[in-house]
């Protein structure tokens, strides 16, 4: 077991990551409360649902399930109100911890929930999927989706513990897993150069699924993130570039409509076109575009935006993210490989080259 301390004062908390699912003590030692809710959905509980809820209810505890529909559209205002029907139906106190069992749309409600219920109960995350394991589940942003943007109603949120069993990922479509190594990579190109190095001399035994690798990708990721959070926890600044690559991405998720192109591909997508703008503004040369679009096409992700987009969709989507302050567009740009800042301070005309660029070259292909 890899045990990280993401170090907040008051808000500080463990993430382990190992066996967790079988580790019956570390799963009660945890959740020590007496009432549980633990959220998940059709998909993930059938799977992973009875190996938590068995010692908790063995040990005397209120134990609730909530079992929510499967996927991005689902992530809804509508959807998270299923999770307080509950709680307030069976008489939760405000000692409840809420347990997000699941992905990250999983993760991202049930942290808004636990923000909100009662002005704010215990959460524990305990992530299914890459994407999760890597990223969602670690740094306290929590929330939903709306019509005109995404992730836009939210919460600040730190869990009390998150807790990564790799062996889950066995499970995982590799669709999904694929959509969960785009911020795997991303989490490289901002950061750590060395890290980069690390998954392109193992993709194959990732992609594999060998557990002790995967516990090494894992743990660096979550060290990467955890490093960027404690630094800055509610984005005020450096945490901002954790979202490269996103305001591309949410672009594309928003335009295609949720869940038609998965988080991850998105973000694939735009990493490629945030590194393409670097380059052009002078910032990185071309050959590290290269290498970083071929550590995204090995890992089976889009390198081009989906053929619907235009530069003008891009646009209209890319002012409405909550990254551009008062008009003005804020974008993470690569200054080498292990290095990036935020910045509005680029020629919009190139932001219209790339843009042009990935649009016609979608539709050509
Ligand atoms: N809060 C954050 O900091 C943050 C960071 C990145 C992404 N996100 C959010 O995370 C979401 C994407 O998360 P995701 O990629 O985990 O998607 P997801 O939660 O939709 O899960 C992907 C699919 O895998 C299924 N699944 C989950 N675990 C499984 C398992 N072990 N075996 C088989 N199937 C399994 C799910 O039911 C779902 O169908 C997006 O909404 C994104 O905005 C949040
Ligand atoms: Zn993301």
């Amino acid at each position: 077991m890899k045990t990280l301390h993401v170090d907040l004062a008051e808000r500080s908390y463990p993430i382990y990551i190992g066996e967790c699912l079988s580790h019956e003590s570390l799963i009660l030692e945890t959740l020590s409360h007496q009432e549980i809710v633990i959220v998940t959905n059709e998909t993930v509980a059938p799977l992973y649902l009875d190996v938590i809820k068995r010692p908790l209810v063995n040990a005397g505890k209120k134990v609730a399930q909530v079992i929510l529909p499967d996927g991005e559209k689902y992530k809804t205002l509508d959807t998270v109100n299923k999770i307080f029907d509950v709680l307030l139906a069976e008489n939760f106190s405000r000692h409840v911890a809420l347990v997000a069992l699941g992905g990250g749309v999983i993760g991202d409600m049930t942290g808004f929930a636990a923000a909100a219920y009662q002005r704010g109960v215990d959460f524990v995350q305990i992530p299914t999927t890459l994407l999760s394991q890597v990223d969602s589940s670690v740094g306290g942003k929590t929330g939903v989706n709306h019509p005109l943007g995404k992730n836009m109603i939210g919460a600040f949120k730190q869990p009390l513990a998150v807790l990564i069993d790799p062996s889950t990922l066995k499970t995982l479509p590799e669709k999904e897993f694929s959509a969960g190594f785009a911020e795997v990579i991303k989490h490289g190109v901002i950061q750590s150069a060395e890290y980069f190095e690390f998954l392109e001399q193992n993709l194959s035994t990732i992609f594999n699924l060998d557990l002790t690798v995967l516990a090494e990708v894992i743990a660096g990721s979550c060290e990467i993130k955890r490093k960027v959070i404690e630094q800055d926890e509610t984005e005020q600044n450096i945490r901002a570039i954790l979202n490269l690559g996103h305001t591309f991405g949410h672009a594309i998720e928003t335009t295609m409509g949720y869940g038609n192109w998965l988080h991850g591909q998105a973000v694939a997508a735009g990493v490629i076109m945030a590194a393409d703008l670097s380059a052009r503004l002078g910032r990185i040369d071309s050959a590290l575009v290269q290498r970083i679009v071929a550590l995204t096409q090995a890992s089976g992700l889009p390198v081009n935006c989906p053929s619907e987009m235009t530069p003008d969709s891009f646009l209209a989507a890319m002012y409405r993210d909550k990254k551009v302050q008062s008009g003005t567009l804020r974008l993470v740009l690569i200054n080498s490989l292990g290095s990036a800042e935020v910045t509005d301070q680029f020629d919009s005309a190139l932001l219209g080259e790339t843009l042009e660029h990935f649009c016609q070259q979608a539709k050509a292909s």
